[in-house]
């Protein structure tokens, strides 16, 4: 089983991601992605926007400022309630998030305590400071929003680094509506930066200060909500859940959505979108069924602004289980509400002659904490050699190229092949270094899927080998018929299946 510390330590050997400012010391909570970091970072997000913009024609990319204006985070709410709790040590001043020190304490979650409960259930459980063992004497709400200072002198302005990408869509919202389709539903996504004052950053990846988030923020008409025109395409999926009914039995529940419907009372248009999540993970990225759940949030638990709040989760060895990695958020008309207030300017539009503040349902990923995931779970240890079984559609190449040797021209045929897949779009790796077995260890450390050999036969044959990194069998396929068997092969074809 590997640990999270064994992990960083993969992620920085190999070149994936390590500490910001690291020769200054670190700065807790800001990670810097190394080459192959950025590799499988695009990878991912080049697969979510295809999957998720592909969801409906009125669906699109923005890219908003991640500066706002102060009045942003007013009416959306941040300055008031995006808080965590912090506990203080009266001894030392040591501050820790009060209640993550009692959940490694009591391996329960505290999410939405109140800071009295927090600090009387501190106390009775007999919980120290953790730097000097000194007593806790203080839990209270910590915002975690950062203001920044704009400007000089008489012009000089506070304006926010915003705390989730979510905002950039509900201020472009009706401008967006006006130069688009003008219909209902309309989605926003946005990949890009959050920035959140964490008290406690930690395990890399997973509570940063500067994270990356991908969403997609669907606007549609709250009269629809308890339909999906393509429901009946996923009425029989089956969804795996986590309801908060099952607390006790630590159960997963299988339901269809059809039953998840009828038995949780969510509306048609919410589940229908579980169940497009649960595909781009189980089919798009491909990761296993039983890693996969969508938990449900109680009210305590709940982010403020949400009505239904189910998160999706992985279960992460490294991580001690369940890890939240993103959201589906039913947000109401909460966000255009607040700037509506706020801006008086009106968030209405006009549908078929009928007045409509449309709600919003978000889709919320947390790109980190997703590739953190992926090295975990693609970590496979073997009896001699350690590879990464990522994906094949997100490893961070599509293919390595080795000359068997290098002489008699086979660094030529290896260079021209490498030109030929270039040409036809694939992202590919060189090397002629050492033996050929070594530079297959090598890119099975960095979870490159397949390895193509040339060597003398190929000279003779025009052909290749191509060895798949998982299985280490290998097959022989014609040069000019490798750009398609490749594709098919990364698209998860059974290399047996492709011999041409
Ligand atoms: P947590 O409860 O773990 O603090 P959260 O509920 O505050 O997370 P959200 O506000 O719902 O998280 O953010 C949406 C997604 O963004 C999360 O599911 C997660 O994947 C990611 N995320 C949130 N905070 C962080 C962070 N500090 N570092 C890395 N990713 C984060
Ligand atoms: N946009 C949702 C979140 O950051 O939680």
């Amino acid at each position: 089983m590997v640990s999270s510390d064994q992990l960083i330590e993969i992620a920085k050997r190999r070149g994936f991601f390590w500490q910001g400012s690291a020769i200054y010391g670190s700065l807790a909570g800001f990670f810097d992605y190394a080459h192959l970091g950025v590799f499988l970072k695009r990878r991912w997000e080049t697969l979510w926007r295809k999957y998720f913009l592909g969801l409906d024609e009125n669906y699109y990319e923005i890219q908003p400022s991640l500066i706002m204006h102060e009045n942003v985070f007013k009416a959306s709410g941040h300055l008031e309630s995006f808080a965590d709790p912090v506990a203080k040590c009266g001894k030392c001043g040591n501050a820790e998030r009060a209640d993550h020190i009692l959940e490694d304490v009591l391996k329960e979650n505290f999410e939405g305590v109140s800071v009295e409960d927090l600090l009387n259930l501190i106390k009775k459980h007999g919980i120290k400071c953790g730097k000097c063992k000194g007593e806790i004497t203080e839990v209270r709400q910590f915002n975690m929003m950062f203001p920044l200072k704009l400007g000089v002198g008489k012009q000089e302005k506070t304006g926010y680094l915003t705390g989730e990408t979510a905002q950039g869509a509900y201020v472009n919202f009706k401008q967006m509506f006006e130069v688009c389709r003008k219909k209902l539903p309309l989605g926003l996504a946005i990949i890009g930066k959050a920035f959140r004052n964490e008290i406690a950053p930690r395990n890399a990846l997973i509570r940063m200060r500067e994270l990356t988030q991908a969403e997609l923020q669907i606007f549609f008409d709250p009269d629809t909500i308890e339909e999906h025109p393509n429901f009946k395409d996923v009425e029989n999926y089956k969804l795996q859940l986590f309801p908060f009914s099952n607390r006790q039995s630590n159960k997963i529940e299988e339901l269809t959505c059809k039953q998840a419907v009828e038995k949780l009372k969510l509306p048609k248009f919410y589940v229908y979108h579980l169940a497009k999540v649960q595909q781009f993970y189980l089919d798009v990225l491909k990761l296993p069924r039983e890693k996969f759940r969508f938990k449900q949030l109680s009210d305590e638990e709940k982010a403020f602004y949400n009505k239904f709040h189910w998160d999706m989760e992985l279960n992460l060895d490294s991580l001690g289980g369940w890890k939240e990695i993103g959201g589906v958020h039913y947000r109401t008309d909460h966000d255009l509400k607040g700037h509506q207030k706020t801006s008086s300017q009106s968030m209405e539009i006009s549908l078929e002659g009928k007045k409509v503040l449309p709600h919003v349902l978000e889709l919320s990923f947390g790109v980190d904490r997703n590739l953190y995931s992926l090295l975990e779970l693609a970590y496979t240890e073997e009896k001699d050699r350690t590879v990464l079984k990522f994906p094949r559609a997100v490893s961070p190449f599509d293919a390595g190229i080795f000359p068997l040797v290098n002489k008699d021209g086979l660094q030529e045929k290896a260079k021209q092949v490498q030109q030929l897949l270039e040409e036809h779009g694939f992202v590919v790796f060189y090397d002629d270094g050492g033996s050929i077995g070594r530079r297959y260890r090598r890119i099975d450390e960095i979870g490159v899927a397949a390895g193509l050999t040339i060597d003398y036969d190929s000279l003779k044959q025009d052909d290749a080998t191509i060895r798949d990194r998982d299985s280490m069998k290998q097959i022989r396929v014609k040069i000019k018929d490798l750009p398609q068997i490749l594709r098919k092969f990364l698209q998860g074809e059974e290399l047996e299946k492709l011999k041409s």
